[in-house]
């Protein structure tokens, strides 16, 4: 399994190029599952998650190819064609390697009347339950039995609009209503939808294939039902958590660094954050420069919270980044009930920090010292590569397949800008 060496003390300065939101690709790539014609998203990241979203697509029919030049900053084109669906099953094999699967329930559902994907499963971050999804199925008119591990779901006649109310402002589900309703028979309204940019970016690439959809972007979304979906070509929100990690990287290592292809707006509450830090942020023509020079960061609390609150996907790069912070922070984990997975691997590195419930105490260290650890997820192993970049010496981060769903060309994006890292090829 590769590795992901870093020799910290470098100051960071230059661009990086962000790329497109995983987050918004997957559901976006589920979107074909809705239309016979091409849908075509540009400004596509090649990761993992996204091969793998291929990959389940394939299986059901959709043909999905990925074109891009060498470039860092060359943009891709994911090419998808769902003429010829050939089947509405996926296998546990495949969701459970990745939860985020599960949004192709709506889509298929409301396109051939059918679908039956394995229950994700448990997860490392927590429980990660599905039934707010299922729930939002069933007031569509679908039927909807367990068999076997298995979500068994039909809609012989097609699903039908109506009201879903989501008891907390689920991403996925809110996404998994939004697509079933866009071919549902009438009107359908979601209440306390969820309402990150990845769900309007989802709903504007609906609105270019034929959907009529309102509201998007706020918590209620009213959809009215369309007979057919057409092809469409949609460019890819910029990916907001790997701006905010960058951002935090340049906060951790000192330097001054231009993040391109992004912006402010969609970081706003973590941006806010950053500078209550000591960080000076700037917009510029074409992104956002981040820089700290000189003076030590400075401990601020943070809360996690649905958009437009300060996100869970951020709050391990943000414990970084306080664990070299000069006072005492208070982090608090609002979303998953087991995101604090990372904390005995900063300790490792020398970090003080004490979790109680869903709160981490981080009493910041003038400095870090560098340590083999291991990545446990996604977030995670990014915020050891962080505190590698401020630490003493040398950290070697461990499993960083991890890190490959979700981060593309990490270590040519900081090495770029001035940073000591190389990945150990296994
Ligand atoms: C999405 C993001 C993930 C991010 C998370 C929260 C994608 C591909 N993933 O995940 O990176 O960390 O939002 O911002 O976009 N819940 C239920 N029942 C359900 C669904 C959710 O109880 O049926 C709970 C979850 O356990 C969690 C909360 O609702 O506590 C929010 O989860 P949700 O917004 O659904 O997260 P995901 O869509 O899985």
């Amino acid at each position: 399994m590769d590795r992901i060496r870093v020799r910290g003390g470098a100051r960071l300065r230059g661009t990086i190029q962000i790329g497109g939101a995983k987050n918004a690709a997957l559901p976006l790539m589920a979107a074909s599952l809705l239309s016979n014609e091409p849908l075509v998203l540009t400004n596509a990241p090649w990761l993992a998650d996204v091969r793998f979203m291929c990959d389940i697509l394939r299986s059901l029919g959709v043909d999905a190819s990925y074109s891009r030049g060498p470039r860092i900053d060359e943009s891709g084109f994911l090419t998808l064609i769902g003429a010829n669906l050939t089947g509405a099953t996926a296998d546990y094999d495949l969701v459970r390697k990745m939860r985020a699967s599960f949004v192709i329930l709506g889509p298929l559902l409301a396109r051939t009347g059918q679908a039956k994907i394995s229950l994700p499963g448990g997860c490392a971050i927590g429980a990660r339950p599905v039934d707010f999804h299922l729930r939002a199925m069933e007031a569509l008119g679908a039927e909807i039995a367990l068999e076997e591990g298995y979500v068994m779901a039909s809609a012989p006649k097609g699903l039908t609009g109506g009201r879903v109310v989501f008891p907390f402002p689920s991403v996925g589900a809110t996404e998994n209503a939004l697509m079933a309703a866009a071919l549902a028979k009438g009107e359908t309204r979601i209440e306390n939808a969820a309402r990150e940019p990845e769900i309007e970016d989802l709903g504007r690439c609906l609105v270019a294939m034929g959907a009529k959809i309102s509201g998007l972007g706020s918590s209620t979304i009213v959809v009215e039902g369309v007979t057919v979906l057409h092809g469409a070509e949609h460019p890819v929100l910029p990916d907001r958590i790997e701006t905010g990690t960058y951002a935090m990287a340049t906060a951790i290592a000192g330097g001054d660094v231009e993040l391109l292809g992004t912006s402010r707006a969609l970081i706003s509450s973590v941006a806010d954050l950053l500078e209550d830090v000591g960080i000076n942020i700037r917009e510029t023509n074409a992104g956002i420069a981040v820089a700290r020079n000189g003076a030590r960061p400075l401990s601020v609390d943070a809360t996690t919270a649905p958009y437009p609150g300060f996100p869970t996907d951020l709050q391990a790069q943000f414990m970084a980044l306080m664990a070299t912070a000069e006072g005492t922070s208070l982090i608090k984990e609002t979303i998953f009930e087991n995101r604090f997975m990372h904390v005995p691997e900063l300790a490792r590195m020398g970090a003080d920090i004490h979790v109680e419930g869903d709160t981490a105490r981080v009493k910041g260290v003038a400095r870090l010292k560098g340590a083999p650890v291991m990545a446990t997820d996604l977030r995670a192993s990014v915020s050891l590569v962080l505190a590698g970049l401020a630490a003493e010496g040398e950290t070697v981060v461990h499993r960083v397949y991890h890190l490959d769903r979700g981060f593309e060309r990490l270590e040519e994006k900081l090495s770029n800008v001035g940073a000591d890292i190389e990945r150990l090829r296994a």
